[in-house]
């Protein structure tokens, strides 16, 4: 029997969809720095693992605690020898407990949008390799309007925004957004921008900081939030940090412990049609489309 044009083209887009297998992207952002997004990010990451998921979580915050500082390791290379010196994406992963991987963003981030062509195929081409290594990226963005993070936002299809209760970090959120929301490549409709509430007392502050967000976002820039859950101010955070220690791998039973277990789930269950898997190749590609033109 004789496959017409329009079957040989389906199969041949299931082959391609086969062989080039594309990573979930979410993107850990915030308005105001320092307010936990690279500690969400490393345990996330850590729950995901621990429900077997492949992850790899992309460092592209110039803070201080950054992922090595908080998992105690320094990588021998970055996302600028990936670019430059011809290392493979495998030489650039370091590797983390349990399995997870990190890649540091170090200059390399900035180095994106001056690439001529032949760099930049070259790159798309070690990020396909990277989208069919893992099954979730993680980049740990920086915070506010500042250092790529509208480009980050912009371009990822799944948002994590961490908010705590101070003042500054919930109005540092709506501007976040609102400068998100002026730029003509936010497509809401292909977007998923998800709220975590850092260091609340309890689950009802958390609930009310997401309620007072939710809805002046939705108000003003016509922007729908999901809630994905909360995390409470926890003194063994505090310490994670300076131990370098993970609070899902020193104490997983713990109460954060639990709260970002739960987040993860939800991230996990989300229907189908929720997740975005659109691959790394592809949002670093927009990332760059998008950063050239706002130049
Ligand atoms: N749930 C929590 N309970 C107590 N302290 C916390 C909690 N989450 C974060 N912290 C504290 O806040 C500090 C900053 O966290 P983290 O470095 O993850 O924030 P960040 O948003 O990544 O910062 P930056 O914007 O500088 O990248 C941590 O060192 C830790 O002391
Ligand atoms: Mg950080």
């Amino acid at each position: 029997m004789a496959m017409d044009q329009a079957d040989k083209l389906r199969q041949k887009m299931e082959l391609l969809k086969e062989q080039a297998p594309t990573a979930r992207v979410i993107a850990v952002t915030s308005g105001k720095g320092g307010v936990g997004k690279t500690s969400l990010s490393v345990n996330l990451a850590l729950q995901f693992r621990e429900q077997g998921k492949r992850v790899v979580i992309l460092d592209a915050d110039f803070g201080l605690a950054n992922v090595e500082v908080m998992l105690g390791i320094r990588p021998l290379y970055n996302l600028a020898d990936l670019i430059f010196d011809n290392k493979s994406i495998e030489e650039i992963i370091t590797e983390g407990p349990m399995g997870i991987g990190f890649i540091s963003g170090g200059s390399g981030v900035q180095d994106l949008v001056n690439l001529d062509k032949d760099k930049l195929k070259k790159l798309i081409a070690k990020l396909v390799k990277l989208d069919s290594l893992y099954d979730i990226v993680i980049i740990d963005t920086g915070a506010g309007i500042a250092d790529s993070v509208i480009e980050f936002v912009l371009s990822s299809p799944e948002v994590l925004l961490v908010v705590t209760p101070e003042p500054t970090s919930i109005t540092d959120s709506y501007s976040l957004l609102k400068a998100v929301n002026r730029k003509k490549e936010f497509v809401r409709e292909q977007k998923s921008i998800r709220v975590v509430t850092n260091r609340v007392s309890n689950k009802d502050e958390g609930q009310e900081i997401y309620d007072k967000i939710s809805i002046v976002v939705s108000k003003f820039l016509n922007i729908q939030l999901d809630y994905l859950g909360y995390i409470p101010d926890d003194k063994r955070i505090v310490n994670a940090v300076i131990e370098q220690k993970p609070i899902s791998l020193t104490a997983p039973d713990s109460e954060p412990a639990f709260h970002i277990r739960n987040i993860c789930n939800r991230l996990l269950n989300l229907p189908v049609d929720e997740e975005k898997p659109e691959g790394i190749a592809k949002v670093l590609l927009n990332f760059i489309k998008t950063k050239k033109k706002n130049l």
